[in-house]
C-alpha cells in the first residue's frame, strides 16, 4: 500500500478511536502541523520528478482536505456528545408542578396585575404583552411626543448604544395594538379592547414614593361613538372590584400629548371613604389614573381614521395600585426581593 493510503487509514483509524475533544488538537498537529507527516510528504515532493509531482502533489492536497474534513467531523460530534452529557447532568424540573403555595407567595404586583386582568377579560379586553425595549417612535413620536417636547422631560430613561431605550410608560405599546387590531375593528366592526400591563423605566433618584422600575396596566377601548363615560364606567368597575367596595371616582383636566382631552382619575380616600384625613391631605380624593380620549394623531398613526372612531385610553399605575391595596408605604420595599416583607400578601379571591 503506498504512503498516502496508509495514512489516510491510520488516520481514520485514529479518529475513530478518538472520545476526547483534546485529543483531537494532537491528531491535526500529528498529522497537519509544520512538522506533521501530511506536511512532510508535501515538502518531500521538491525530489520529484516535475509529472511526478503534479501527480502525488493532487493526491498530497487531496489527503490534507480529507483528514482537516475528517478532524472537523469528528470535533463537532464530540462537542455535540459533550453538550449531551452536561444536558443530562443536570438535575430535571418538572415545569407541570403545581405551585406549593406553602412554600412561598407571589409578588404583591403579581396579585393586582393578575386581579386586574382577570377583571378586564370578563369585560371582553385581550391581554397583550409587549417587550420592555422599544423605539423613540413608539414611546414618543407614534404618541404625539415629537423629538424636543418638552413632555420628553418627566420621562427621562435609559437609552442603549442603537438608540433604542427602556420604555418609560407603557403608553409605548399603543401604536403596535391599535394597527394589530386596526383591520378587525374597519372591515369587521369589532371594537378594539386591549390592556397591556407591563414593566416601566424612568431615569429617576428613587426615595419612599420614587422609583426607576415600576409596573403599570395600559388600556385602550377604541370603537364607533366612544364616549368618557365609557372611559367612566371601566374604570369605577374595575376599581370596585380591586377594592372590593364602591369607588367613587372623579375627573380632572390633566395634560398629556396622545389624549385629548386629558384627565386625571381620582377615587375616594380608602381610609376616610372621602371625609378627609391626612392620607389624602384632607381632600377626600385620591390620585389614581391618567386617562383621556385618544388624540385624533394617535389614531390616525395606528391606522384609524378619528373621524369615524373614538377611543379611550389609561395608564394605570399598578405598583401604585398595590401599594395603596395593602398599605405598603415606601415603594423601594417592591423591588428589594426582601421575602420577609413580600411574602406576607395573599390573594383574596
Ligand atoms: N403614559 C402616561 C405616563 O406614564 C400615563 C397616561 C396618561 C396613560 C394618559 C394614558 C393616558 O393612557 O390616557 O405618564
Amino acid at each position: 500500500m503506498d504512503r498516502i493510503a496508509i495514512l489516510k487509514e491510520e488516520i481514520t483509524k485514529k479518529l475513530s478511536e478518538t472520545a476526547e475533544l483534546s485529543e483531537l488538537e494532537s491528531i491535526r498537529i500529528a498529522y497537519l502541523g509544520k512538522k506533521g507527516s501530511i506536511t512532510a510528504l508535501l515538502k518531500g515532493m521538491k525530489d520529484l520528478s516535475a509529472d511526478e509531482r503534479k501527480t502525488f502533489g493532487a493526491e498530497v492536497n487531496k489527503l490534507k482536505a480529507f483528514a482537516a474534513e475528517k478532524i472537523e467531523e469528528k470535533t463537532a460530534e464530540l462537542k455535540e456528545k459533550e453538550i449531551e452529557r452536561e444536558i443530562s447532568a443536570m438535575p430535571q424540573f418538572d415545569i407541570t408542578t403545581p405551585v406549593d403555595l406553602s412554600r412561598g407567595s407571589y409578588h404583591p404586583i403579581t396579585l393586582v396585575q393578575r386581579q386586574c386582568e382577570a377583571i378586564f377579560k370578563s369585560m371582553g379586553f385581550a391581554v397583550e404583552d409587549y417587550p420592555e425595549v422599544v423605539t423613540d417612535y413608539e414611546c414618543f413620536e407614534a404618541l404625539n411626543i415629537p423629538k424636543h417636547h418638552p413632555a420628553r422631560d418627566m420621562q427621562d430613561t435609559y437609552y442603549l448604544d442603537n438608540g433604542q431605550l427602556l420604555k418609560s410608560h407603557t403608553s409605548a405599546a399603543q401604536n403596535a395594538i391599535l394597527r394589530k387590531y386596526s383591520k378587525n375593528l374597519i372591515e369587521n366592526g369589532m371594537p378594539i379592547k386591549a390592556i397591556f400591563p407591563g414593566r416601566c423605566f424612568r431615569n429617576e433618584a428613587t426615595d419612599a414614593c420614587h422609583e426607576n422600575t415600576f409596573f403599570q396596566m395600559e388600556g385602550i377601548m377604541v370603537d364607533k361613538d366612544i364616549s368618557i363615560s365609557n372611559l367612566i364606567f371601566f374604570m369605577k368597575t374595575m376599581l370596585s372590584e380591586v377594592f372590593r367596595k364602591d369607588i367613587k371616582v372623579r375627573l380632572r383636566p390633566g395634560f398629556f400629548p396622545f389624549v385629548e382631552p386629558g384627565f386625571e382619575l381620582d377615587i375616594s380616600c380608602l381610609i376616610c371613604g372621602g371625609d378627609g384625613c391626612p392620607s389624602c391631605k384632607h381632600s377626600g380624593w385620591l390620585e389614581l389614573c391618567p386617562c383621556g380620549m385618544i388624540h385624533p394623531n394617535v389614531l390616525r398613526e395606528g391606522g384609524i381614521d378619528p373621524d369615524k372612531y373614538t377611543g379611550f385610553a389609561f395608564g394605570l399605575g399598578l405598583t401604585r395600585l398595590a401599594m395603596m391595596k395593602y398599605g405598603i408605604k415606601d415603594i423601594r420595599d417592591l423591588n428589594s426581593g426582601s421575602l420577609k416583607s413580600l411574602s406576607q400578601f395573599t390573594d383574596d379571591e
